[in-house]
């Protein structure tokens, strides 16, 4: 039996293809704008030197513990196959969330604040929920991360506790700034909010 898979699907705008080695260049512009990272190492950059080297063993690591059915994506707009940035849908490794389904998103600065992230994580929910049935789908994100709350709350999630970010993580940040939230949508609340957006 094959096992459903979004890679190459497409929404009105979007179209989801596999994170390869060849989106290097592009990740790491993504990865050197102090806006896009402000929430993620606070904008602190990372030279091209060695950046080849280490997407690679990224996405060897992302191939290892990651079934390619729930992972990560890049994200292309349709219109001209630019690329966007990068999704995920995946089983969460950190200790506290272990096995949980985790979304998570990056997209270039360029394209913010047109509903590609809306657009795309309501792909992604209707995509865990309707061909993989997996119980809930949770994401995670720095409590002063509007944008990302934003995207969460207009996909569906909702707040569902705060704590705060291990400082192993993110040791550049004090316990204030490493304060977070975790929202969540069960397939059940999804499958209420699919059939009220119908209507
Ligand atoms: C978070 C991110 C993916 C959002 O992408 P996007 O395509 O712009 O998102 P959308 O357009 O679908 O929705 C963004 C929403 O946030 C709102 N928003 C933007 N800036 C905001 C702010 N400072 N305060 C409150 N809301 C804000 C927008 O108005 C929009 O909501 P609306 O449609 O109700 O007006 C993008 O900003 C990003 O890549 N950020 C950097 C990486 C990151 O922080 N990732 C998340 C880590 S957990």
């Amino acid at each position: 039996m094959t096992v459903p898979d979004i890679t190459g699907r497409e929404t009105a705008r979007l179209r989801f293809a596999s994170l390869t080695l060849a989106h290097a260049r592009d990740l790491w512009a993504m990865d050197n704008d102090p806006e896009v990272m402000r929430f993620i190492d606070g904008g602190r950059g990372a030279p091209w030197e060695g950046y080849e080297q280490r997407t690679r063993e990224w996405l060897d690591r992302i191939a290892r513990n990651y079934p390619p059915h729930l992972s990560f994506w890049a994200l292309h707009r349709r219109a001209d196959d630019a690329f966007l940035g990068w999704f995920h849908l995946r089983p969460s490794l950190r200790d506290l969330w272990r096995n949980q389904i985790e979304l998570g998103y990056r997209l270039r600065r360029e394209c913010w604040g047109q509903g590609i992230a809306t657009e795309a994580s309501r792909a992604l929910l209707a995509y865990a929920f309707t061909e993989h049935r997996v119980p809930e789908v949770m994401a995670l994100t720095l409590a002063r991360n509007a944008p990302s709350r934003r995207v969460m709350e207009k996909a569906g999630l909702a707040w569902t506790h705060d704590f705060t970010f291990p400082a192993e993580f993110v040791p550049w940040w004090n316990e204030e700034e490493r304060l977070s939230v975790r929202y969540a949508v069960t397939a059940e609340d999804w499958r209420r909010g699919e059939g009220r957006s119908r209507k």
